[in-house]
């Protein structure tokens, strides 16, 4: 039976209007997440590229959230090798090492079956051995080569049932999606008015350097 709750949130899909929750919660990654993440240290400027809308339109999301905030994510995409494609985890530090990656890498895993994927890869750093763990714990080919490794799934066939469970499981996600509106929203508000208390600190520290010029 598809379980949406583990360790205090919840595994739904990341709904295409929903890209910016995506890109904040890579850059809330600290910087050894963001390294074994992309192979390497990246900029801030780098990730608003990598998840812009634009750049995720060809990419299957499943997200991790609590309280409506995006916490962790499994990122499918298409290779150009039809039947290959490409999975990539990402879990904010207080949220590692507690089930979360699993539980996205079996979502996705289903998500990857019903798309009639046959071959996964997983690449992650030579010492990323807890990533190597999980790909393990799903009967993962793991190769090594130049720093890196590569874990390669076989895919089984989508039994009938699989993509009924997909379905199943995307309309509990949207009904989830729905409730977590109220909690953007007020996230949304809590930017505006810092940006507007921002704005009226500058303000403030422009008239006080005005009058020190003018002293
Ligand atoms: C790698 C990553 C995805 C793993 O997700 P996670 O939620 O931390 O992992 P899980 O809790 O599901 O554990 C997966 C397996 O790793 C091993 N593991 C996890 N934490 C462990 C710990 N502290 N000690 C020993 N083994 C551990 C276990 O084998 C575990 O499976 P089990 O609990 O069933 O035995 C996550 O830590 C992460 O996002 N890291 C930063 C980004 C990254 O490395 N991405 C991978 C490149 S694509």
């Amino acid at each position: 039976m598809y379980e949406p709750l583990v360790s205090g949130g919840t595994v739904r899909k990341v709904w295409d209007g929903e890209t910016e929750l995506y890109r904040q919660h890579l850059l809330r990654l600290d910087a050894e997440s963001r390294r074994n993440r992309f192979g390497g240290a990246v900029s801030d400027e780098y990730i608003r590229r990598y998840a812009d809308p634009s750049a995720l339109h060809d990419a299957v999301i499943c997200g991790f959230f609590v309280d409506g905030v995006l916490r962790g994510a499994a990122e499918l995409r298409l290779l150009e090798h039809p039947g290959e494609a490409e999975a990539a985890l990402s879990i904010e530090r207080a949220w590692q090492s507690r089930g979360v990656g699993s539980a996205l890498f079996e979502r996705v895993l289903l998500v990857a079956r019903n798309r009639q994927i046959e071959r996964l890869h997983v690449l992650c750093l030579a010492e990323n051995w807890r990533m190597q763990q999980l790909a393990r714990k799903f009967h993962a080919q793991l190769s090594f080569q130049s720093g890196g490794a590569i874990g390669k799934l076989k895919a089984a066939r989508p039994p009938p049932l699989s993509i009924m469970r997909e379905l199943a499981a995307d309309s509990s996600d949207l009904a989830a999606a729905i409730l977590d509106i109220p909690a953007h929203l007020a996230e949304r508000f809590e930017h505006a008015n810092d940006a507007a208390e921002c704005r009226a600190r500058d303000a403030r520290y422009e008239r006080l350097m005005l009058v020190d010029n003018w002293r």
